[in-house]
C-alpha cells in the first residue's frame, strides 16, 4: 500500500503523466540494465481483461539494434510492408484527421519541413526507422488470437511502460511506423507468433534537439468526456 497521502500521489501523477512526451532525438548512452529491468517489471503491473496479460515484449539493444535498423531500412526501400493489425486512413473521421493535421504541422514545422513537401516528410519517416537515434527499442506484440480487445490490453501495457520509463528519467517514442515491418522484426529477432502493435524507441533525450521541444495539445475535457448525473 502506498504511504503517500492522496495529494502527494496526485501531484506525482500530474508530473508523471504530463511530463511524458514523445521524444524524437536521443543521446547515444545506453540505459543501465538494472534500470531497464526495473522499468519493464513495473510495466508488467499494467491491467488487462481477466488479467490475461496478452502481450510479449522484445527489447533490442547493441548489435541487435543496429542489425534491426539496417533490416528495417532495407525493407522500407524494397517496400516489403507486412502489417499484423489492419490499418487504413479511413479509420480516422474528419475530427480525428483535423487533430492529426494540426500535430503534423507542429512536428514538421519544428523540423523546418513545409506542409506540402511530401518528399521531405517521407525522408524523415524513413530516417525514423533508425529509432530516432535511440540506443534501445522495445517491440510490443499482442499474443493470443488477436482482435481489438486484446490489442486494447496491450495498449494499456504500452502506456504503463511509457510512464514507467518517464518515472526512471528515460525518454521514449512509441512508433506505430515500426509495426508496418512486422515480418522483418520477427525474422531479425527470431520470434514467432504474436501481432506487432508498436515499437517503442527509448533512451536519454537529447534536450538540445529542437524536435524535442514540440508541444502537443489535447481536446478539451468536455469534447471527450460526459459526466452523467
Ligand atoms: C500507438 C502510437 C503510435 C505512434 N506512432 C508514431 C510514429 O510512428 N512516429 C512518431 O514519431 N510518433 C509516433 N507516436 C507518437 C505520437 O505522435 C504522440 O504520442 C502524439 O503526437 C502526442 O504527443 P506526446 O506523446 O508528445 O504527448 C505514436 C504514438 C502512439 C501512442
Amino acid at each position: 500500500m502506498s504511504l503517500l497521502v492522496p495529494t502527494e500521489l496526485s501531484d506525482c501523477a500530474e508530473k508523471l503523466i504530463r511530463g511524458r512526451h514523445a521524444t524524437r532525438g536521443f543521446r547515444p548512452e545506453a540505459v543501465p540494465e538494472d534500470t531497464m529491468r526495473a522499468i519493464f517489471s513495473l510495466a508488467g503491473a499494467a491491467p488487462s481483461n481477466s488479467n490475461a496479460q496478452p502481450w510479449r515484449v522484445e527489447v533490442a539493444s547493441g548489435a541487435t539494434r543496429e542489425r534491426l535498423a539496417d533490416a528495417l531500412r532495407t525493407a522500407h526501400a524494397e517496400k516489403r510492408i507486412s502489417v499484423d493489425l489492419p490499418y487504413s486512413e479511413d479509420m480516422y473521421t474528419q475530427v480525428l484527421q483535423a487533430r492529426r493535421a494540426a500535430f503534423g504541422a507542429q512536428l514538421y514545422g519544428a523540423l523546418g519541413i513545409g506542409a506540402h513537401d511530401h518528399e521531405a516528410r517521407a525522408d524523415y519517416d524513413a530516417q525514423s526507422l533508425g529509432f530516432y537515434g535511440a540506443p534501445h527499442v522495445a517491440f510490443l506484440f499482442v499474443t493470443g488470437g488477436g482482435g481489438a480487445r486484446l490489442a486494447a490490453d496491450a495498449g494499456a501495457y504500452m502506456q504503463t511502460l511509457l510512464l514507467a520509463m518517464t518515472a526512471y528519467g528515460v525518454a521514449s517514442c512509441p512508433q506505430g511506423l515500426l509495426s508496418f515491418y512486422a515480418d522483418t522484426v520477427r525474422a531479425e529477432l527470431g520470434v514467432g507468433g504474436g501481432q506487432l502493435l508498436v515499437g517503442v524507441s527509448f533512451g536519454y533525450a537529447d534536450e538540445a534537439a529542437p524536435v524535442n521541444h514540440v508541444t502537443t495539445g489535447r481536446a478539451a475535457l468536455e469534447e471527450v468526456t460526459t459526466f452523467h448525473g
